[in-house]
C-alpha cells in the first residue's frame, strides 16, 4: 500500500486522515471532477479525496478561509468564483496574472497560491490530437472567459495570426487589442456571422469554439456552416456536453482532425492533483471515468 500526505495508508473509506480538494462553484452540480479526480486519487492510493461544494460569490472569501482553516490541500475554483479568487491568494502564477483569473487555489503550508490552469490543460489537450499551435492560424469564436483565456493561450504558443469572431462585436474587439498589446501577436476582431466566418475560416487552419452554442440542451446547434468546413481545417469544441457536438461530428464528417472537451477538463484535474497532492494521477484512468459518466448522464 502507498502513504498518503497525511502519513495513512490507503484508505477505502474516508477517515479521520482524509485530506481534501474541493470545487468551488455555483451551479456545480453538472461538474465532473469529482468523478474523475476520486478514480485517479485512489488509483494512486493516497488519501485524499475531492468534494464538489456549491458556494456563492459573498460565501467565496470566507469558504476559501474556512478550507484552509480546516487543512484542505487545495481548491479548484469554476464559475463565477474565476476572477474574484484572484483576490484571495499571496501569489498567482504568470498565466493567471496575465488573463486575469485562476482556476486552483493550493494551500502550501506557508501561503495561499494561484494558478491558471486552463490555457496548460486546452494546449496539451491539442497536442495529445496532433494539432499544433505553433504557426497555426486561428479562427476563435467567442470572447467570453473562455475565449479570453484561449487567446491568450495561442497567442503565446506561438500562433502566426488569431481571429476572433464573436456575437457582440466590441466585446471581441476589446480582447483583440489586449491581447495584441500583451503578445505581439496579432489578433483581429469580427463579427459572429456566416459571411464573416466563411472568409476568416478561409484563411485559417485551425477553428476553436468556446461559444456555448452546441451545448446542452441546444445539440442540433452548430456555430459553423457545414460547408465551411474541410480536411485541412482542425477543429477543437471546449464543449464536452454533448461529447460529440454537432461542429466536430461535421468536421470528422469531412476528415477533419478534431479535439473535444473532455481533454481540458482532464488535464485541469491532472494538474490540481500534480500540484495539491504531489503526485502524477492517471491521465487514462481520468478520461476512461469521466466519458463513462458523461455516456451514463447523456444516456
Ligand atoms: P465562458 O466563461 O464559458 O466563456 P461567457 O463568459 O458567458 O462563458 O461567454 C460565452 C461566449 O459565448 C461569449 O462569447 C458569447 O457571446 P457574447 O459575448 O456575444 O455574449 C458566446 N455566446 C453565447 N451564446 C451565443 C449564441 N447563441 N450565439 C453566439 N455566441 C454566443
Amino acid at each position: 500500500m502507498t502513504s498518503s500526505p497525511s502519513g495513512s495508508s490507503q484508505a477505502p473509506f474516508l477517515n479521520a486522515s482524509t485530506r481534501y480538494i474541493a470545487i468551488l462553484g455555483d451551479p456545480i452540480g453538472h461538474s465532473m471532477t469529482p468523478v474523475l479526480q476520486n478514480a485517479a486519487l485512489c488509483e494512486l492510493g493516497v488519501n485524499v479525496r475531492n468534494i464538489a461544494l456549491r458556494v456563492s460569490p459573498a460565501d467565496l472569501p470566507a469558504v476559501v478561509t474556512g478550507a484552509r482553516a480546516a487543512g484542505f490541500l487545495g481548491l479548484m475554483v469554476t464559475i463565477p468564483h474565476k476572477v474574484a479568487a484572484l483576490g484571495l491568494v499571496d501569489q498567482i502564477d504568470s498565466f493567471g496574472k496575465l488573463i486575469g483569473s485562476l482556476n486552483l487555489i493550493h494551500f502550501n503550508g506557508e501561503g495561499v497560491l494561484g494558478y491558471n490552469t486552463d490555457g496548460y490543460a486546452a494546449s496539451r489537450s491539442l497536442g495529445e490530437q496532433g494539432i499544433v499551435l505553433k504557426d497555426a492560424r486561428i479562427a476563435l469564436l467567442g470572447a467570453g472567459g473562455a475565449g479570453r483565456c484561449l487567446a491568450y493561450k495561442f497567442a503565446l504558443e506561438g500562433a502566426a495570426a488569431l481571429t476572433v469572431l464573436n456575437r457582440t462585436e466590441a466585446r471581441g474587439a476589446a480582447l483583440a487589442a489586449e491581447v495584441c498589446q500583451h503578445t505581439g501577436v496579432p489578433v483581429t476582431a469580427l463579427p459572429l456571422t456566416d459571411d464573416v466566418l466563411a472568409q476568416a475560416l478561409s484563411e485559417s487552419t485551425l477553428l476553436v469554439n468556446t461559444t456555448s452554442v452546441g451545448m446542452h440542451p441546444a445539440e442540433e446547434e452548430s456555430p459553423v456552416p457545414a460547408e465551411l468546413l474541410r480536411p485541412d481545417l482542425a477543429v477543437y469544441d471546449i464543449v464536452y456536453n454533448p461529447l460529440e457536438t454537432k461542429l466536430l461530428r461535421e468536421a470528422a464528417a469531412v476528415g477533419a482532425r478534431t479535439a473535444d472537451g473532455v481533454g481540458m477538463l482532464v488535464y485541469t484535474n491532472e494538474r490540481a492533483v500534480q500540484v495539491c497532492v504531489g503526485r502524477d494521477p492517471s491521465v487514462e484512468t481520468m478520461m476512461d471515468s469521466c466519458l463513462e459518466a458523461l455516456r451514463a448522464r447523456q444516456g
